[in-house]
């Protein structure tokens, strides 16, 4: 089965990013002076060292379309294509959605450091969300960015959960790009898109970025501790399984590159948990069984609820309601799993070796 909807114009591509659902990405507002109040006084050469790099930047020209990019765009298999799309309409939404927000921030703080962090993540961000749309564009089918962040919905979170959360999505985005790049690298024959070769110095930038908030976590050892590491359990797991609902829902995708989607997962998972080590004081058992069977539950739950809504009238709202509950109950039992614990190491650091 197919399980994505065909995105045909420009227009559908807009409101496939606006809407917000449980598994595509948001866009998201914080509290400011809580934002203009953090210190990284304790890990300042750390810092200074990442900020260099920034300052150095080192792909400030990579975001250019070459002559070959156009040669390379083939047509593909209906599947693949609508797959391909709608992989690449939740790839801006979530590159724009970090544009957006590092920009507020950088606007609303006058914290130097925050600020001229904020700044350098916008800067990247934008680029990789403008590649992004230029690709898509080549199907006419771009986002209208603008309008996307006048209009879509945006979810206020603490900075303490932004710090979480954005931390996560921008190893995992670091994680799933050079794992494609490395495969494709293996077998160029399956780089059904030149969009690919970008993806070794595009992650560096995500890598980098998570690096950011890993500093601002360890400076402020108070959000890895006590209580605080329930919540980061919770962002573990909501990251995981959004990751894996999302992804299952495009085989073909997956296939075309030669993998599996389960199996792409789990190599995501394990390269995003060691990356942790630097940062999380708890991590999640990603190869116990009883994990494994849960994500797939959610997927299973996740489809019942499309079919359901398809469905529509009183059976479908009914129907929906069973799967909605039976997917509270799966998650609910993942979160109780049992953890990993982690001695954090001296030096926060560490370099992208995958
Ligand atoms: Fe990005
Ligand atoms: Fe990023």
């Amino acid at each position: 089965m197919n399980a994505v909807h065909a995105i045909t114009s420009a227009e559908e591509a807009t409101q496939k990013a606006r809407v917000s659902s449980m598994l595509s990405p948001r866009f998201y507002s914080t509290d400011y002076a809580a934002m203009d109040r953090i210190n990284v006084e304790p890990v300042r050469q750390e810092w200074d060292a990442m900020m260099a790099e920034y300052e150095g930047d080192n792909n400030h020209d990579h975001f250019q379309r070459t002559a070959e990019f156009a040669a390379e765009i083939k047509t593909l298999p209906p599947a693949l294509h609508d797959e391909f799309i709608d992989f690449l309409v939740s790839s801006v939404t979530s590159e724009f959605s970090g544009c957006v927000l590092y920009n507020e921030i950088a606007k609303n703080v006058s914290n130097p450091d925050i600020k001229a962090l904020m700044r350098f993540m916008a800067r990247d961000e934008s680029r990789h969300a403008g590649f992004i749309n230029q690709a898509l564009r080549d199907y006419g089918l771009g986002v209208d960015l603008g309008g996307l962040k006048r209009t879509k919905a945006y979810t206020y979170f603490k900075p303490k959960y932004i710090f979480y959360a954005v931390y996560l999505s921008e190893k995992i985005g670091y994680a799933r790009y050079i794992t494609i790049f490395r495969q494709l690298e293996r077998h160029p024959e399956l780089r059904f898109h030149p969009i690919f070769r970008w993806f070794e110095r595009w992650c560096n930038d995500e890598y980098r970025h998570g690096e950011s908030f890993a500093l601002i976590l360890r400076a402020n050892p108070h959000l890895l501790r006590g209580g605080n590491k329930l919540w980061i359990r919770f962002f573990l797991l909501a990251v995981y399984a959004t990751m894996y609902v999302r992804d299952h829902t495009r085989p073909q995708l997956h296939e075309a590159m030669g993998f599996e989607s389960t199996a792409y997962d789990f190599e995501v998972f394990r390269i995003t948990t060691e990356i942790s080590k630097q940062v999380f004081p708890v991590m999640l058992d990603t190869d116990h069984p009883s994990f494994r069977a849960g994500l797939h539950r959610l997927f299973e739950c996740a489809q019942g609820m499309e079919r359901a809504k398809a469905q529509g009238g009183v059976m479908g709202m009914l129907k929906r309601g069973g799967w909605a509950a039976l997917a509270a109950v799966t998650y609910a039992r993942l979160y109780l799993l049992p953890t990993k614990s982690n001695e954090l190491p001296v030096q926060v650091r560490m370099a992208p070796t995958w």
